[in-house]
């Protein structure tokens, strides 16, 4: 079914640069209008200026995901600026890696506040606007979420105890939203990518690239636009009957 998100606003957050910003050109390229959010304002801008060639509207946002106040604010700007909120897609991440051993409080508090914290955040944010949210013949249209998790939030890794929790934080915590929400047809699921490539992952060393690949069927690593593929679909009419799943999308990495 081919995806037509034309009327609907789109939220993604971390959408100035890679798979966020991959998210929100591949949801404009579906016709949806999209709120593209980052830590500032004017990391946003070229994301910006690519959706609106593309013909939709777009419109940067500064937003610290793991602050409340910014977060609430944000959203209220984004109603008032496109009317409603269809779509959420909490993609704003960070990794501050290290044997947890020698992990710092810092290291360990940062990463839970931005990964998952910020999804907190923001899914209580949408939740009413979304709840109440019409269809033009007035039955309910409610909206969709998606989190964008981690291949590591299911098998854990070494190395990385705090982005490991927060993910897996982030998939339980989409299982209790689409619990909470279901009724009013807000759907809530969360990709777990596998290895992408991306400045977060551009800086590892070329063996601990290459043991990952050893364990890929797919043999190559995942591209943004996997990941953006896949939200799109989740976003739309197509996945109208799926909430509250996992979806990996990992080149056959686990299972
Ligand atoms: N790259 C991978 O292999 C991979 C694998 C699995 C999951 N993921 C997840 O995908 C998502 C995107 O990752 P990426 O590889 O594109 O990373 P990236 O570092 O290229 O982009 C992350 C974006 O989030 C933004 N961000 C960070 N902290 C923020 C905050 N406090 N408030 C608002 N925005 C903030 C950054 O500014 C950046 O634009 C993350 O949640 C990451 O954990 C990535």
């Amino acid at each position: 079914m081919e995806q037509n998100l034309k009327g609907k606003v789109a939220i993604v957050t971390g959408a100035a640069r890679g798979i966020g910003a991959a998210i929100a050109r591949q949801l404009a390229k579906s016709g949806a209008d999209v709120a593209v959010c980052d830590v500032k304002e004017e990391w946003c801008a070229e994301t910006v200026s690519v959706l609106s060639a593309a013909g939709v509207k777009a419109k940067g946002y500064g937003v610290d995901v793991s602050s409340s106040e910014q977060v609430d604010s944000c959203v209220k700007s984004v109603i008032a600026d496109f009317g409603r909120v269809d779509i959420l897609v909490n993609n704003a991440g960070i990794t501050r890696d290290g044997l947890l051993m020698r992990m710092s409080d810092e290291d360990w508090d940062a990463v839970i506040n931005v990964n998952l914290k910020g999804t907190f955040l923001f899914t209580r944010a949408v939740s009413r606007p979304m709840m109440k949210n019409k269809a033009a013949d007035g039955s309910s249209a409610g909206g969709s979420i998606i989190n964008i998790a981690s291949v590591v939030g299911i098998m854990g890794n070494a190395g990385q105890a705090n982005y490991t929790a927060s993910k897996g934080g982030v998939i339980s915590l989409t299982k209790t939203t689409a619990k909470e929400l279901g009724s009013r047809n807000v759907r809530c699921n969360a990709i777990a990518p596998g290895f992408i490539q991306s400045k977060m992952t551009d800086v590892l060393p070329d063996d601990v690239k290459q043991r990952y690949m050893d364990t890929i069927p797919l043999r190559r690593f995942g591209t943004a636009d996997d990941i953006a593929n896949a939200v799109v679909w989740l976003a739309g009419d197509g996945a109208a009957y799926v909430t509250g799943q996992i979806i990996s999308v990992n080149g056959g990495m686990i299972g």
